[in-house]
This record gives C-alpha cells, sequence and structure tokens, in this order.
C-alpha cells in the first residue's frame, strides 16, 4: 500500500485561503499601525492637498511582511507531494517513497530572497532617500539569487528569431551571457518604472494591480481548467498525471506539465499579492489616508521580475508594463540629467479649483543644444509643452517628462481622483493590447 506521509490538503484551496487571510490582515493592520509609522517619523506631506496633516509613509512595509509570511505558511502546503510518484511503482517492501520536489523548493526559496532584499532595500531607500542614480542598480543584486537557480536549472537563454529573420540566423540564437544581462535589467526595470510613475494617491497601487491581475489571467490560460484539480493543487511536485481538456488551458498548454507547473507557480506568488494590493488600495485611494512609499514599488516591482523569470515569461511580463515603458523613456532625459529634474515631478495643485495642471521644469541657465534639439522633438509629438522666451525663443520651462503630465496636457486639467482613474484606463489598455500582441499578432512573426 502507498503510504501517505501528510494529511491531503488541497494547496490551491490553501492558497486562496490564505490570500483573502492576508487580505483581511492587510486591511486591519495598515490603518491600525499608522500611528506607529507616524511615530517613527515615516510620515509623509500629501503634495496635492490643502491640508498638511501627517500621512502614514512606506506602509508598504506592511503589505510586504503580510506577503511574504503568506509565502512562507504557504511551503508546507505546495511541497508535500501526496500521490504515488510518477511511475508509481511501489518500492519492494510495498512502499511508495516520496519524491521531494528540491529543485522547485529551491526555486521558491530564492524568489522569497529576492523579495525580501527588495524590501530591505526599498525601505532603506523610504529612511535615507537614496539618492536615483544610486539606487537604480541595487535591485540588480537583488536578483542574483534568481539568476543562479535559472542557471542551475540549465535556464533557456535562446532566443526565438521571428521568421522574416530566420534566413539570417536561423530559428534560435543562443544570446548566453546577455539573456543573464537582460533579466538583472528587467528587475531593475519593474522595480523602479513603478515608483517614477507615482504621487498621486493611488498610483503605485493601482498600476501593480492591474499588472498582477494581468499575470494571474495569464497564467490561468496555462492551467488545466476543469475543476477536478487534483494534480494542479499539488505545486510542482506531482504534476505528471494533470489532465488537460479546460476549456482554455487545452489549446495554449499543448500538454505541457512543465509549462503547467511554472504558471502554477505564477499564480501562487500573484494571489496573495493581489490580496495585499487591494487592501492597500482601499486606504491609499483618495483622499489617501497611508501612503506605499518605495517600499511598496520595490516589492511589487520585484514580485514581478520574480515570476517573469522564474516562470520564463518576461517578454509577455513586459507587454503589461507598456504605460511604465512610456513613462521611462520619456522620463529619460530628466533621469539621465540632460533636462533639469526637481525633487518632485508630480503634477502642480491648484487650490482653488481642486484641479491639476502639468508642472513644469524650470532652466536656470539656457538649455544645451543637446536638451533644446531632445525637447523641440518632444514637443513636436506632441509630448510635452514648451515656454519661450518671447524675444530669442530660447527655452525657459517644459513640462515634467512624465506620463501623468503627458494625461494633463492632452486632456486638460483634471482632479487627482480622475487623472489617476485615467492612468488605470491606459494600464488596463496596455494590458488588452498585451494580449492581442501576444496571442494573436505574435503568430504572425513567431510560430506557435
Ligand atoms: C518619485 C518621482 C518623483 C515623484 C515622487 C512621488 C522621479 C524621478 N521621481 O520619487 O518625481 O514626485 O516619486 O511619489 O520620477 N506623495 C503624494 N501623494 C501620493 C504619493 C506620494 O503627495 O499619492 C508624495 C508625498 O509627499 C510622499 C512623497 O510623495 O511623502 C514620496 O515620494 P518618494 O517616493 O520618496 O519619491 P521618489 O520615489 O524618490
Ligand atoms: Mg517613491
Amino acid at each position: 500500500p502507498f503510504i501517505d506521509p501528510v494529511p491531503q490538503v488541497p494547496a490551491l484551496y490553501t492558497s486562496i485561503g490564505l490570500s483573502l487571510l492576508a487580505f483581511l490582515v492587510t486591511l486591519y493592520l495598515i490603518p491600525a499601525l499608522g500611528p506607529t509609522f507616524i511615530n517613527s517619523n515615516l510620515k509623509g506631506k500629501d503634495l496635492l492637498k490643502t491640508y498638511s496633516t501627517p500621512i502614514p509613509e512606506s506602509q508598504g512595509l506592511v503589505c510586504a511582511a503580510v506577503y511574504i509570511l503568506s509565502l512562507i505558511l504557504f511551503i508546507p502546503f505546495a511541497f508535500t507531494t501526496l500521490s504515488p510518484p510518477p511511475n508509481g511503482k511501489p518500492s519492494p517492501e510495498g512502499i511508495s517513497v516520496l519524491e521531494f520536489p528540491h529543485k522547485q523548493l529551491s526555486v521558491y526559496l530564492s524568489s522569497i530572497i529576492s523579495l525580501l532584499i527588495a524590501t530591505f532595500l526599498g525601505f532603506l531607500d523610504d529612511v535615507f532617500d537614496i539618492r536615483w542614480r544610486h539606487k537604480l542598480p541595487i535591485p540588480i543584486i537583488a536578483s542574483i539569487p534568481l539568476l543562479m537557480v535559472y542557471y542551475a536549472d540549465r535556464g533557456n537563454t535562446n532566443i526565438v528569431v521571428p521568421i522574416p529573420l530566420r534566413a539570417v540566423f536561423g530559428t534560435l540564437v543562443n544570446i548566453g551571457p546577455l539573456y543573464y544581462l537582460y533579466m538583472l535589467m528587467l528587475s531593475t526595470f519593474s522595480t523602479n518604472s513603478i515608483n517614477i510613475l507615482a504621487g498621486i494617491n493611488g498610483s503605485e497601487a493601482s498600476q501593480a494591480l492591474i499588472i498582477a491581475v494581468s499575470v494571474l489571467l495569464n497564467d490561468l490560460l496555462y492551467l488545466p481548467w476543469r475543476l477536478g484539480f487534483r494534480f494542479p493543487l499539488h505545486l510542482m511536485g506531482n504534476t505528471t498525471e494533470i489532465e488537460f481538456g479546460g476549456v482554455w488551458g487545452a489549446g495554449m498548454a499543448k500538454g505541457s506539465h512543465i509549462l503547467v507547473e511554472r504558471h502554477l507557480f505564477s499564480f501562487y506568488f500573484m494571489l496573495p499579492l493581489v490580496a495585499v494590493i487591494v487592501a492597500f488600495l482601499y486606504h491609499n485611494w483618495y483622499p489617501a489616508r497611508v501612503f506605499p512609499g518605495d517600499t511598496f514599488c520595490y516589492l511589487t516591482g520585484m514580485a514581478f521580475a520574480v515570476v517573469g523569470i522564474q516562470a520564463h515569461f518576461s517578454k509577455t511580463l513586459l507587454l503589461f508594463f507598456i504605460p511604465q515603458i512610456f513613462n521611462f523613456l520619456l522620463s529619460a532625459p530628466q533621469l539621465f540629467g540632460v533636462v533639469p529634474c526637481p525633487r518632485h515631478r508630480v503634477p502642480r495643485f491648484d487650490p482653488e479649483t481642486n484641479l491639476l495642471h502639468p508642472s513644469k521644469a524650470q532652466f536656470l541657465k539656457p538649455p544645451s543644444k543637446i536638451s533644446t534639439a531632445i525637447l523641440h522633438i518632444f514637443a513636436k509629438l506632441g509630448l510635452v509643452e514648451l515656454t519661450r522666451h518671447s524675444k530669442d525663443g530660447s527655452i525657459l520651462e517644459v513640462t515634467n517628462l512624465t506620463i501623468l503630465n503627458f494625461f494633463l496636457v492632452h486632456l486638460g486639467p483634471m482632479n487627482e481622483k480622475r487623472l489617476n482613474q485615467v492612468l488605470m484606463l491606459s494600464q488596463t489598455a496596455g494590458s488588452v493590447l498585451a494580449f492581442v500582441v501576444r496571442y494573436g499578432l505574435a503568430g504572425l512573426v513567431y510560430d506557435g
């Protein structure tokens, strides 16, 4: 007879239960810990309000603590395989020794290490206000454990060449170390890009929420859909007996167990993340009672990098970052010092009307030739508005190079809540486009 050493507890239900618990705990703890944060000087002023009540800052720390704890609590449920080993043969003594999924556990643990480092660094940033130039490379270090596991797993460093270029390069090109460089940059990008698309109530949390839900939906495409899930419940351990034929799963997954395993991993990382983000957003929604701080941006950004890398869908993941990519490219001249960058680039608040207007960066001395050229191109493309000297036409001011100001330039002044809704709409539209590109258009340049 087979001996099951652990009582059978379906991991999926555990994950859902833990996520619900994480949601309730976060919902409760955030306001409850507010005064403690303020007493520890973790507070900020809402720049776009008339009042100056201190608001607890870096409450992303609460999200991080609850999220990481729920991931840790999940370990015993995810890594106990309850069904017989794949070959199903009992040992001569009639006992089937269950194989422990060491490899999958190391993937899981390395992901938690990266999340912890990201949280730690985000929190240091909140406390010490590290110059952004210095903090930019920090997530690179945080992702070394991920890459190590990727390497140990003989991770794929091939890129599939689009059909039209195959005559020259062949079907697959192994880019080796460059692939690792790309994954390192992915984590730096995902953490910082959320942090610089910030400053209005709810912005950080709404972006993270929409990205996390998009990743979840994408994972569902690969999971066997039928609710007879005996097997996918046991994360990563023994997925060999998964039955396909679900409504969605069948077409996409093509019966590949490894794909199911990876997307199940991503699913189990995203579900509690969505839970803590929703709870946080409730308190961060306009008018915000709490601020996320850089801790929140680093945590969520790293969580996306983790699933993108470990579950091997980093390119699809990047498609969910369309507004962030746009904001980053637009910001580049300010980030790299070509155009002056004030400490805060949030829109300008008009207390009379309660509306936001584009904020501006001033040139204290005339801009260099390069800056002038770049800004003229940006202005031509409708990305910024320039204020020029009435006589010689030299640039005096430019609207700050952010997507929020870009919306205000085009849609006119609006209130803060509205602007965040516009941002959410653009993020959702980006995700819809991402699915179309990934599952529709990709078929034109890639096969299958
Ligand atoms: C990034 C942006 C900066 C933006 C800031 C706002 C870049 C290079 N940096 O800096 O332009 O102004 O985020 O978060 O793009 N705040 C609000 N309302 C909110 C959220 C934040 O007023 O809804 C203010 C509060 O004063 C809060 C402060 O922003 O204390 C937090 O800023 P911080 O996260 O430290 O700024 P950075 O991430 O360095
Ligand atoms: Mg920040």
